[in-house]
């Protein structure tokens, strides 16, 4: 009995239907062999096709043909579909497994305490400057009030290049630099803060490396005093160590400052108490500052007469170390990820 077309093409549609709710490559091959298979509907529809009268035949065929294409058509997107569900199935993100950790990069804590030293002063309205790590003499002694024959020179052993250059042993020649570069002379106010490394020939130990880093602050302009000095210090203390330090100013000496002071700040580990972060004393010095010395305003063009100032210079690594409690500043630079991990 040959296989009446509309019988046909109804269970092709039904055979159609019964491949949409097969949801994988495995449930889909039956399927597909019932429409295509040895003993599927076309091969049923084509064998019954001798059956047919003479006339008929070509006709029937030709029917049988378009469906029998039209399923396999159908049979390849439906396969290519499932396929790629398949796929997609195999790289599914799975949101509650835990994360893989991304290594960032971060800052390495000399750079971050300097950073914060900087960001301090820049809020309190002082403009940054740079001043170059390959320094001329002048700059860095002979206009700061130390001449050749200054036994400061001593303290501050110094790398010396080839044509009167020298590796600056401090940021205070960025304070000659700034003044000197003022151009409306005729209302002088300055108020910098300049980060940056400094160098001096020490023998590494665990407060010494050659190599260093320091910030240097200044403030110059009409009426400006040591109780200036004093309220900006205590803040930038207040900020940097936490709300409750104190400040104390003994008087020390640098050339180019007169009088000179050591600022030194309560412990921000005892509050003051004593312990062995401040050796027992409460206190921790912190800096070296002063009112500029007349000569170093004389040597940039200023009147000292009527302009003053005072400036102070920090050092980073000896900062770093009380804060973090690193025993040895050469740990600094020896990059070991197990110390710079600690840092954000
Ligand atoms: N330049 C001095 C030093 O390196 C610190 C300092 C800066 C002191 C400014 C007073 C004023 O030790």
């Amino acid at each position: 009995m040959p296989l009446p077309l509309s019988e046909l093409a109804a269970q092709a549609e039904a055979i159609r239907i019964e491949a949409q709710k097969a949801l994988n490559a495995d449930a889909l091959a039956p399927v597909k062999a019932k429409a295509l298979g040895v003993k599927g509907l076309i091969r049923e529809a084509l064998s019954g096709i001798k059956d047919i009268p003479a006339d008929e035949r070509k006709d029937y065929g030709g029917r049988v043909n378009a469906i029998k294409n039209e399923l396999e058509e159908f049979f390849a997107k439906r396969e290519a579909e499932l396929a790629k569900q398949a796929g997609a199935a195999d790289s599914f993100f799975d949101h509650t497994l835990p994360g893989t950790r991304v290594h960032a990069g971060r800052l390495h804590p000399v750079a971050s305490a300097s950073r914060r030293m900087v960001d301090i002063f820049v809020s309190m309205g002082f403009d940054v400057f740079a001043g170059p790590e390959i320094e001329y003499e002048r700059y860095n002694f002979d206009q700061l009030n130390i001449p050749a024959y200054h036994p400061a020179r001593d303290d501050m052993d110094t790398y010396f290049l080839p044509g009167g250059l020298i590796l600056r042993t401090h940021t205070s020649p960025v304070q000659v630099r700034t003044m000197e570069r003022i151009k409306r002379r005729e209302q002088i106010i300055v108020q910098m803060i300049s980060p940056g490394r400094v160098f001096r020939r020490d023998r590494p130990d665990a407060t010494h490396t050659p190599a260093f880093h320091q910030v240097e602050g200044l403030q110059v302009g009409e009426g400006v005093t040591m109780a200036n000095m004093r309220w900006v210090l205590s803040e930038f203390a207040r900020q940097f160590f936490g709300p409750e330090t104190r400040v104390r100013l003994r008087p020390d000496y640098f050339p180019f400052v007169e009088p000179g002071a050591e600022l030194a700040v309560t412990c921000p580990f005892c509050k003051g108490a004593g312990c062995r972060v401040c050796k027992q004393s409460g206190w921790i010095e912190v800096l070296g500052c002063g009112m500029v010395h007349p000569q170093v305003l004389r040597n940039v063009d200023i009147d000292p007469e009527r302009y003053s100032g005072w400036a102070f210079g920090v050092g980073v690594e000896r900062i770093a170390q009380i804060l973090y409690q690193v025993p040895d500043a050469r740990m600094f630079s020896e990059n070991d990820y197990r110390l710079l991990r600690q840092f954000r």
